[in-house]
């Protein structure tokens, strides 16, 4: 009697055992369990007539079939969690409480610069990037900002090479004016890609140009080192201030709001002339001064003008023959006025907590 089921016990392991791998589904799995280690399951019942058993076998056949049970036990446990976590149909429970996806979420700068590419593509812009290592001619020099100028300082910028290693490296007073010409810099804003393009090609040239610059500043609420511009230029025959307020206008109005009001207000860049500065009026005060437009009714939006004859004959340009305008705005500080928030550093902190809520 004992060795029988011994060897019973012995034959139930093998089949139980080998077939926990087959198990495909956890409905399958409660009738496994059912069937070895249920009630009316053979290994119960042997449990069950160990009584009859004398003392000796008792101890020996008990000793095999608890241990077979607790055996199976496991087996069906770790079958259990690894179904669970499959990701299979097989395994689909729809009482189950779901894991919500997370979506990624379009950085709002980014979602700025999308606006300004679906706008002016759309009105046959085309999309240029240039380098962000530019040399002075193009940062400056060529953009009718020569050595020396005043106007310089309006921009804070990072050199990479000091001065004293141009002139090193030049013998000549010519060889010098050349290596200060190609000093390498951070470009500091996106308008040198303006003269890039118009060396290489002939009017009509219609360009945006969204990028990355770079100034030398003490970083705070409204400024930081690094930041992003989209500049716009447009050349061709006959191009007039008209064109300038028209194109701005329809652009501006698509990008923040139909019902938004624009004012043009006479400034000065070296680049273009006349310049003016784009203000969007203020929508929390609409005009009566708040905190957000820090009580002047007004927000900057961006820079603008019609191009310099100085910088179209640079390219080779007949500024009798052609004329231009352009802008440069800061998607940075839009993307603030748009989104309501008022410190520009959030935008390159990573915190995700701020930046998954721009969907
Ligand atoms: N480059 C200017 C800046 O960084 C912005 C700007 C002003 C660009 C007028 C232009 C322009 O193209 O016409 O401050």
């Amino acid at each position: 009697m004992s060795s029988d089921q011994k060897k019973r016990i012995a034959e139930i392991r093998a089949q139980a055992l080998d077939l926990t791998d087959t198990i495909k589904t956890l409905s399958e799995l409660g009738e496994f369990r059912v069937r070895f280690l249920g009630r009316k399951s053979e290994l119960t019942s042997i449990l069950r007539s160990l009584k009859d058993l004398p003392e000796e076998e008792r101890r020996e056949v008990g000793k095999a079939a608890n241990t077979l049970y607790r055996e199976i036990e496991e087996a069906l446990d770790f079958r259990e969690k690894s179904l669970e976590s499959m990701p299979s149909e097989l395994t689909l429970d729809v009482t189950r409480p779901g894991i919500r996806p997370r979506i990624g979420a379009a950085h709002p700068t980014t979602k700025i610069l999308e606006s300004f590419e679906e706008v002016f593509t759309s009105m046959g812009f085309e999309v240029v990037e240039g380098p962000e290592v530019e040399t002075d001619y193009y940062n400056f020099e060529a953009l009718n900002i020569p050595k020396g100028h005043p106007a310089r300082d309006m921009w804070d910028t990072f050199y990479l090479e000091s001065p004293e290693a141009i002139q090193d490296k030049a013998q000549s007073s010519e060889l010098r004016a050349q290596g200060e010409k190609e000093r390498l810099l951070l470009r500091t804003h996106t308008s040198p890609v303006q003269v890039r393009v118009m060396e290489q090609r002939k009017p009509p040239i219609r360009i945006i140009v969204p990028g990355r610059v770079y100034r030398h500043e003490n970083e705070d609420a409204t400024h930081s080192a690094m930041f992003y511009q989209v500049e716009g230029l447009l050349v061709d025959e006959g191009i007039t201030f008209a064109h300038l307020k028209a194109t701005l206008m329809y652009a501006f109005r698509l990008i923040l709001g139909e019902d938004r009001i624009f004012r043009f207000r006479p400034s000065f860049f070296p680049f273009t002339e006349p310049s003016a500065e784009v203000d969007v009026r203020c929508e929390y005060c609409e005009g009566t001064g708040c905190e957000t437009c820090r009580g002047k009714g007004w927000l900057e939006l961006l820079g603008a003008g019609m191009v310099h004859p100085n910088v179209l004959k640079k390219v080779g340009y007949d500024p009798d023959t052609v004329s231009g305008f352009a802008f440069g705005a800061g998607p940075d500080r839009i993307a603030m006025k748009k989104y309501g928030f008022t410190d520009i550093r959030m935008l390159y902190k990573n915190d995700l907590r701020f930046l998954s809520q721009f969907i």
